[in-house]
């Protein structure tokens, strides 16, 4: 059904996989369609409670593909609206697990942090290398990772085009857990299905709640949450959940 990316549903964790091994992961307009339209299904199946995104071992992805860029004028770029499809990946509830390895440059950089997890390792190259092809990130990037690293970190990436290991990417925030190599993809997917195991409701709250802190005042975030917070109380897993514990089991929540 998808030509540049393999789905499968393991549990309850979608895996969503690109693959384009020739040209790194480069994310055609093609690619980015399937991603979001992959997404999006398992996004609305009550049967999954997680997704992990995942590329090959050489490249997350090495960026938007620039051979379909660079004949692109202005005007082609800005009818098509070019890159604004990725919203759409962002819009969705369902929490999402990047297992980054390798590179994950420009648009690769921008569709990690377009993720709410990222494991990586000390050998994952992040980096936001547009500035040697004469244009800047246009997927996110020079507000994500800014807001990920903060300016200092942001700038240097953005304006000299360099790449941060998995290492500098973690201790400067970037990346949620750095792990060995071979363990980049089963941690992500051990954290799927935790998040999976949780009541659905609950974690796609959460992901609105954090959210929220990067779109809104303090005094409106917390509203937001404390509201938020309210409503699981008219859930069955908030019951399920409160009963498990004094009950001294296991909740088994119904994902509603
Ligand atoms: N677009 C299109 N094709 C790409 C690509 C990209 N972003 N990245 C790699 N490829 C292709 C190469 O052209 C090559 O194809 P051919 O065999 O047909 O020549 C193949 O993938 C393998 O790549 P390399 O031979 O270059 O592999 P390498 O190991 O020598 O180098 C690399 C790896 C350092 C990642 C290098 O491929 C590279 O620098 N890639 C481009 C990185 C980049 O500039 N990314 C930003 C793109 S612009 C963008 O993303 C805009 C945005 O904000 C969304």
């Amino acid at each position: 059904m998808y030509e540049n990316i393999l789905t499968e549903t393991r549990g309850r964790v979608g895996v969503i996989t690109l693959n384009r091994p020739k040209a790194l992961n480069a994310l055609n307009e093609a690619t980015m369609r399937e991603v979001v339209a992959a997404a999006t299904e398992f996004d609305a199946s009550p049967e999954v409670g997680a997704i992990v995104l995942a590329g090959s071992e050489k490249a997350f992805a090495a960026g938007a593909d620039i051979k379909e860029m660079a004949q692109q004028s202005y005007t082609s770029m800005y009818a098509s609206d070019w890159f604004a499809h990725w919203d759409r990946l962002t819009a969705l509830r369902t929490p999402i697990v990047a297992a980054v390895r390798g590179y994950a440059l420009g648009g690769g950089c921008e569709l990690a942090m377009m993720a709410d997890v990222l494991v990586a390792s000390e050998n994952t190259k992040f980096g936001q290398p547009e500035i040697n092809l004469g244009i800047i990130p246009g997927m996110g990037g020079s507000q994500r990772l800014t807001r990920a690293v903060g300016k200092a970190k942001a700038m240097d990436m953005v304006l000299t085009g360099r790449m941060m290991d998995g290492v500098e990417a973690e201790r400067a925030g970037l990346v949620s857990r750095l792990v060995d190599d071979k363990q980049i993809l089963p941690i992500a997917l051990e954290i799927a299905e935790t998040i999976a195991g949780k009541s659905k409701h609950a974690s796609q709250v959460a992901k609105e709640a954090v959210n929220a802190a990067f779109e809104t005042t303090l005094t409106q975030g917390v509203l937001f949450e404390r509201r938020t917070f309210h409503s699981l109380f008219a859930t069955e897993d908030q019951k399920e959940g409160m009963a498990a514990f004094v009950e001294k089991r296991k909740a088994d929540f119904k994902h509603r």
